[in-house]
C-alpha cells in the first residue's frame, strides 16, 4: 500500500538534491569567496525556488566560462562612446569603450558586488568611469579596478579588437583579475588544444 508521506518526502529529497547542487556549484565557482557565499546564501534566504531563480538568470554565472565566436559589436566607436552588448552568451551583459586616448576596453557589465548593472559615465572624472547604481560602486575605465564603493573583485573583462575597417569585435572573455591573455588561452585550451600549444598557451605565465 502506498503511503500517504511518499509523495512529499519524494518532494522534500528533490529538494535537498536541488540544494546540494546549488551549495555544489557555488563552492566549484573559484571566483566565489566564502564571504560571498554567505552572502548569496543570505541573498536567497527566501527559498530554493528563490535560489533556483538566481542560478537560472545568470548570477552565479562564472564570466568567462566557455567559449564563443567573435561577435561584431560596433561598426565604429567613437572617443568616450560606449556600446552594450551580450558576451559571451546571450544573458551575459557587457560593454566596449573607447577611451580619450583611442585604446578600446571591454568588461562584463555585471557588477562583482550583488550582480546589479553597470553604467558607463563619460563625463566622470579624466577618462570616465565605470558606475554601479546599486551601492555607489565605481570601477576604472581603464584597467576595471574597483575604484570606490563594496565590490570586492575588479570587472572581468571582455578582450575586444578593431579589424582593419574600425569595427569592434569581441573575442573572448578573462575572469576577474585574470589577464587576457591567460582568459584567451583558457578558452583556446578548452575549444582546440592542438591551436592552444601553438599558440604558447601551455608555456610558464600563459595561464
Ligand atoms: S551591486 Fe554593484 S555596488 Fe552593490
Amino acid at each position: 500500500m502506498t503511503s500517504p508521506q511518499a509523495p512529499e518526502s519524494t518532494e522534500l529529497s528533490d529538494r535537498s538534491e536541488e540544494h546540494a547542487a546549488l551549495v555544489d556549484r557555488i563552492s566549484a565557482d573559484s571566483l566565489t569567496t566564502r564571504r560571498d557565499y554567505l552572502r548569496i546564501v543570505a541573498t536567497v534566504s527566501g527559498g530554493l525556488v528563490v535560489g533556483s531563480t538566481v542560478v537560472s538568470a545568470g548570477v552565479l554565472h562564472r564570466h568567462g566560462d566557455g567559449t564563443a565566436p567573435p561577435l561584431k559589436v560596433a561598426e565604429k566607436l567613437a572617443r568616450g562612446q560606449a556600446v552594450a552588448f551580450n558576451y559571451p552568451g546571450e544573458h551575459d551583459r557587457a560593454m566596449a569603450i573607447r577611451l580619450m586616448d583611442g585604446t578600446v576596453v571591454g568588461y562584463s557589465t555585471v557588477c562583482t558586488h550583488l550582480a546589479c548593472g553597470v553604467l558607463w559615465r563619460k563625463e566622470r572624472g579624466s577618462e570616465g568611469e565605470l558606475y554601479c547604481p546599486c551601492h555607489e560602486g565605481v570601477f576604472s575605465a581603464r584597467t576595471g579596478e574597483v575604484t570606490a564603493g563594496p565590490p570586492p573583485r575588479p570587472l572581468p573583462r571582455v578582450v575586444v579588437v578593431e579589424d582593419e575597417q574600425g569595427a569592434v569585435w569581441a573575442i573572448g572573455t578573462a575572469r576577474s583579475g585574470e589577464t587576457e591573455r591567460a582568459g584567451l588561452c583558457r578558452g583556446l585550451r578548452d575549444s582546440n588544444p592542438v591551436l592552444a600549444e601553438r599558440a604558447g598557451c601551455n608555456a610558464e605565465g600563459a595561464s
